[in-house]
């Protein structure tokens, strides 16, 4: 069976930049409780004319060149997005039209922060299955346009943002395994009720709502328990993981999961402090960076994990 290798990567990140200190004027906040306890001090913000789709082709046409393909080449695009441009069509098909990549099959994911790595694994099985040979995996947010900017416990954690990779069908190692669950028990602990108007039962209100303190107690024990998950499945050690990639949600919940695999914070590839929370695009955001500045290297092996709301949360073990 063919394995689906990471061949390209690439990411983007708005222009504008919106600070802790920025928060101060508008909330009742500080940079000193954000930072203390998020480990964030700035996020990125989308211009009036960007979008999840904007930001998702110049991510696309990025991790494109980085692996030398064409958009025409392309034979599957899955999107991992919770603020999509438009209910339908998906996000997906937007960027499909935007890169012209004619005809190829196109759809979005909806596994809130965890979409990318639910994308990744969905993409992989096309390709081990031969339903696919060469996919674009993208994480994309405008989580500004889902914030409700008076509410100070969710508009300082998310920022915007988008990362792409291109996985093509190889002979040589690539996605080792991937891991999805989902436990919908949780649904009002972190959740975005749907902008159609008149849904009785939600409420129209379509913000995003945390509780927080809730998700973290949840988000630490079951990050730890994917991570036993992940390298049993692979038969691998602790010491055989050369990079944690972590949803940048919070840097507590980063730091315990390192703990669990004995790995030290030079070894987690963090991009929390400067880009906030970004959602399903903080993983491939994180992965860009740390390929594009050198520390990432062929033949690594990485981790990637994330949880978000549902709860929805997933890994990916991967030979780059
Ligand atoms: O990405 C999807 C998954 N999401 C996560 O994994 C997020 C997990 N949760 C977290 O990261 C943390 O729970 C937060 C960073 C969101 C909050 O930190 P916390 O230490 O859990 O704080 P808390 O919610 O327990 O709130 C403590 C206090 C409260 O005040 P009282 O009730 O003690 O008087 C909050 O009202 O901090 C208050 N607070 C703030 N104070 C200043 C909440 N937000 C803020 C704020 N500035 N921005």
């Amino acid at each position: 069976m063919l394995n689906a290798k990471i061949t390209g990567t690439g990411s983007y990140l708005p222009k504008k930049i919106v600070t802790n200190k920025d928060f101060e004027a508008t909330l009742d906040t500080s940079d000193e409780w954000i930072y203390a306890r998020t480990g964030i001090r700035k996020r990125h913000v989308i211009a009036e004319d960007e979008s999840a789709s904007s930001m998702a082709e110049i991510a696309a046409n990025k991790a494109i060149q980085a692996a030398g393909i064409n958009a025409s080449d392309i034979d599957l695009i899955i999107v991992g997005t919770s603020s999509p441009d438009r209910v339908f069509p998906s996000t997906a098909c937007l960027l499909q039209n935007k890169l012209g990549a004619r005809g190829c099959a196109s759809f979005d994911v909806q596994a809130a922060c965890s979409g990318f790595i639910y994308a990744l694994g969905i993409a992989n099985q096309f390709i081990r299955a031969g339903g696919a040979k060469k996919a674009l995996v993208i994480g994309t947010e405008a989580n500004s346009r889902i914030l409700d900017y008076s509410d100070r416990s969710t508009c300082v954690i998310f920022g915007d943002g988008a990362g792409a990779v291109v996985i093509e069908a190889s002979e040589e190692p690539g996605i080792l395994s991937t891991h999805m669950h989902s436990d919908g028990q949780y649904q009002d602990l972190l959740y975005i009720n749907n902008p159609i108007k008149d849904q009785k039962q939600w409420g129209d209100e379509a913000y995003m709502t945390m509780h927080g303190n809730d998700v973290y107690k949840v988000a630490v024990k079951t990050l730890s328990r994917i991570v036993d998950e992940t390298l049993e499945a692979n038969n691998m050690a602790k010491s055989d993981v050369d990079w944690l990639i972590p949803h940048q949600a919070n840097i507590r919940i980063i730091a315990s999961v390192a703990k669990k695999l004995n790995m030290p914070m030079e070894k987690v590839v963090l991009t929390i402090e400067n880009q906030g929370n970004t959602s399903a695009a903080s993983v491939p955001l994180a992965l860009d960076q740390a390929v594009r500045d050198g520390r990432i290297k062929k033949g690594d092996t990485v981790l990637m994990e994330a949880f978000g709301g549902g709860f929805v949360w997933g890994s990916a073990l991967v030979k780059m």
